[in-house]
């Protein structure tokens, strides 16, 4: 069994993107390994939230993930402000982290150029942050999107040289791990490329929304004029309404719809209202758990408190190895 560690900002709501492109293969992946799941509310910090929206981001954020199918009893569920260790760790690794190859991070320049007004240290050190959220529990395998690459090799880098530079073999290498073929990729309601919160208003289905929401972003779903020869290629904005199709609904009614497509009879209006209606019944569970979740107050500080605690005894284990490794003593 491998040692899995994944990060998730608390950015509130979790969408149909989400849902396909992380959750699902987290909630597959706690049954074969020892996962650690966090919410990197501490990552957040380098934007400068309120303090009631840090907490409601990072709560959203866990109601989310549980009624996508996490469980605590299987992976560790935490939050990683309740593991300080973590910071302790930060440091160490900080003080073998050079400026130059943090500068030269490509989501360190990318933020930058973005926020040119808060170009704060911790957005430079946000690489170590994540180096030490991984090697804290000796994580082998990171489930992560093809953006975080680059993060995962400073992971590797900061961890050998660590081995290295106390003649130990202490820190494991992580991989990167992206779940390859099993991908579906969602596209977005806005004709254009993949389902996104940044992408604007409307182009998301969150696991939340009520069915009126759904209905209304759904009917609004960008389409083109109409297929006028048969068998056309099908737009981006109608490839996209396509694909969402296949994910919610059953394969006849793609059919039916592919069918009336190609003979060029399709009314775009009755194609939305199938897909909207298949996407509420599909998104029932998830909406359902979420508003029972919202209301358990109790339940969730179990989870938390029950995932810090485990968290903490590997995060505790591993301070307690690199200092004596450092050379800290006591007198
Ligand atoms: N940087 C990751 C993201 O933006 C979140 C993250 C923080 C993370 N620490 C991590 C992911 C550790 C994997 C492992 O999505």
């Amino acid at each position: 069994m491998e040692t899995v560690v994944s990060g998730i900002r608390p950015t509130g709501e979790l969408h149909l993107g989400n849902y396909f492109g992380a959750l699902r293969n987290f909630v597959k992946m706690q049954n074969e390994q020892n996962c650690y799941f966090f919410i990197a509310d501490y990552h957040s910090l380098t934007t400068h939230p309120t303090p009631l929206d840090l907490h409601g981001n990072v709560r959203r954020v866990i109601v989310n993930y549980l009624a996508a199918g996490l469980d605590p009893e299987k992976a560790t569920l935490y939050v990683q402000s309740d593991i300080p260790e973590t910071v302790e760790l930060y440091l160490f690794l900080n003080m073998n982290a050079y400026m130059g190859e943090l500068s030269r991070v490509t989501s360190f320049k990318d933020k930058a150029r973005k926020q040119p007004n808060n170009i704060n240290a911790g957005l430079l050190t946000y690489p170590t942050l994540m180096a030490a959220d991984i090697i804290l529990h000796h994580a082998t395998k990171v489930p992560v999107g093809k953006d975080q690459e680059q993060h995962l090799e400073m992971t590797r880098t900061f961890a050998n040289r660590f081995n290295r530079m106390y003649n130990v073999d202490y820190f494991p290498e992580p991989q990167a791990y992206n779940f390859g073929h099993e991908l579906i990729k969602i596209p977005g309601l806005d004709g254009s490329g993949k389902m996104g919160k940044s992408e604007g208003e409307g182009n998301a289905i969150f696991l939340g929304d009520s069915p009126e929401v759904i209905r209304k972003k759904v009917m609004k779903a960008k389409t083109d004029l109409g297929p006028t020869e048969p068998n056309q290629t099908k737009s981006d904005a109608i490839e996209n309404i396509f694909t969402l199709l296949k994910v919610v609904s059953k394969p006849e009614t793609v059919e039916f719809f592919e069918e009336q497509y190609n003979i060029c009879t399709i009314r775009y209006g009755d194609l939305k209202k199938q897909l909207a209606e298949d996407m509420i019944v599909f998104t029932e569970p998830f909406r359902t758990k979420i508003a029972e979740l919202e209301a358990d107050n109790d339940y969730l500080r179990k989870v938390i408190n029950m995932g810090a605690e485990k968290a903490r005894e590997s995060a505790r284990k591993t301070i307690r190895d690199v200092r004596e490794i450092i050379g800290f003593k006591s007198f």
